[in-house]
């Protein structure tokens, strides 16, 4: 364990490049990308603040193999971004931006602003570099996940903007057409993505913000998505979080200490193409309207025969506790088979999809109400995987089940997410060598 609080910013000041906020032309080189380094450990390892017991006071390491974000223990908050590169920019804009996230990005996962004059060290003669509302607040477990949409490699008209196009991965596709897609542009693609997870919304709402702010004249913010409750678990000493329609969510997910379970279906491994991103992982956003006033009408033994488990335990309707595997053959006295076929968990299980598996880190939203006067809430699905193919596979086999009367499927994305970027380098570094 690091002691942060000590620790100085090793960062002159002025060290981003940013030229649409501090109207320099410079890219921020090497020297600027050394922050963190003295942090120094893998990625997903805490490294808190001596007084660990101090709210908000743990803190993640940036760099290190993988990015931070995938394993790291779910954070209570969400704020997700998909951003679109500008008209006219070049290859060493996007480099630029790439490079001045890194620094930023790094600098804010250990609580510190977003470079070393921030929000009141500067001149008063110029706007400041950080926008200050995180400023009292320390790092809250904050993590920073960067990834590259289809369309940044090729537009939908086939322009490679960047000279990128013969890199993308050739799993890299817009997802297909699922069956009761009802998906608002407004809320799907981009070429870029940053998640931002922490213990506290305004620290995950802050690294957004600022990121979206030095992103000025290369990149503009596409659309946006707050969560406001972890649906997913990634260790074993988290508690099981509820979805909005009040069950365990997380029960089967794979944890950050399966190593096995990670090679096998989260990181790209080495010998998967490209190259790049080995060491990286892919990501699948939908945002999942849940049509709860008609859920929270159903009768409780339906919502159970719908998802497969029981509402209060989370155990599978086979029977035992919430860890018990579910029993597929099983009877119980009132149904036979005890989980229906078409229950959630049933279709989404391993074994009936060739052993397919995928770490889910999604969050529950509530984005006011609608016109209709209810309100307008339900799951922002995340989930990363070696290969986007696992998503396409387990959603097919969703779409029929009992679950999709009660949601809508609104936005979509997917995004290539490279591996970690060692202290001295950017996110997505290898990209470009
Ligand atoms: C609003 C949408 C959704 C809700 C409310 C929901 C809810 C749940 C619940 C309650 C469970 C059981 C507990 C657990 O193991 O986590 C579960 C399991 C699971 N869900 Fe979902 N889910 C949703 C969407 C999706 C989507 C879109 C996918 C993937 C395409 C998915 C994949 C899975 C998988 C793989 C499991 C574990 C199955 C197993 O191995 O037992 N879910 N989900």
């Amino acid at each position: 364990m690091a002691d942060l609080q000590g620790e100085r910013d090793p960062q002159p000041a002025g060290g981003l490049s940013r030229r649409g906020l501090l109207g320099l032309a410079a890219g921020i080189g090497a020297a600027g990308l050394a922050v963190g380094a003295g942090a120094g450990t893998a990625a997903g390892v805490a490294v808190g603040r001596s007084r660990e017991a101090a709210t908000g006071a743990r803190a993640y390491a940036f760099f290190g193999t993988h990015q931070a974000g995938i394993t790291t223990p779910v954070q209570d908050h969400l704020h997700f971004a998909a951003f679109d590169m500008m008209a006219r920019t070049s290859s060493d804009d996007l480099v630029e931006l790439l490079q001045d996230w890194t620094y930023a990005a790094a600098r804010m996962s250990r609580g510190l602003e977003v470079s070393a004059t921030g929000a009141v060290g500067g001149s008063p003669d110029a706007p400041p570099d950080d926008t200050g509302e995180a400023l009292d607040l320390p790092a809250n477990g904050l993590t920073i996940t960067i990834g590259f949409g289809p369309t940044l490699f090729q537009t939908d008209a086939g322009e490679d903007r960047y000279g990128i196009a013969s890199r993308r991965p050739t799993a890299l596709q817009t997802l297909p057409a699922f069956l009761g897609d009802d998906l608002d542009p407004l809320s799907s693609g981009g070429d870029l993505f940053v998640q931002a997870c922490a213990d506290d919304p305004q620290v995950a709402v802050h690294a957004v913000r600022n990121l979206s702010r030095i992103a000025f004249g290369r990149a503009r913010l596409r659309w946006s998505q707050l969560g406001f409750g972890k649906t997913s678990k990634t260790t074993a000493d988290q508690a099981t979080p509820r979805n909005l329609f009040g069950y365990k969510d997380g029960t089967a997910n794979i944890l950050a200490d399966d190593t096995a379970a990670l090679t096998d279906h989260v990181w790209v491994a080495d010998a998967d193409e490209p190259a790049w991103m080995a060491g990286g992982s892919y990501l699948v956003a939908r945002k999942i309207a849940m049509i709860i006033e008609t859920w929270d009408r159903l009768r409780l033994s339906e919502q159970d025969r719908t998802i497969g488990r029981d509402k209060g335990e989370g155990a599978p309707l086979s029977g035992g506790t919430e860890q018990t595997a579910p029993d597929f053959t099983a009877a119980s006295a009132t149904a036979s088979p005890a989980i229906d076929a078409r229950s959630h968990v049933r279709l989404a299980h391993p074994d009936f999809n060739d052993g397919t598996r995928i770490l889910r880190r999604g969050y529950n939203y509530v984005d006011g109400n609608t016109n209709l006067g209810r309100l307008d809430a339900g799951l922002f699905f995340l989930s990363y995987q070696r290969s986007p193919d696992q998503f396409v596979r387990l959603q097919k086999a969703l779409s029929t089940d009992l679950m999709a009367e009660y949601v809508r499927h609104v936005g979509s994305g997917v995004w290539a997410v490279p591996p970690g970027a060692e202290a001295g380098s950017y996110i997505g570094a290898g990209l470009f060598v």
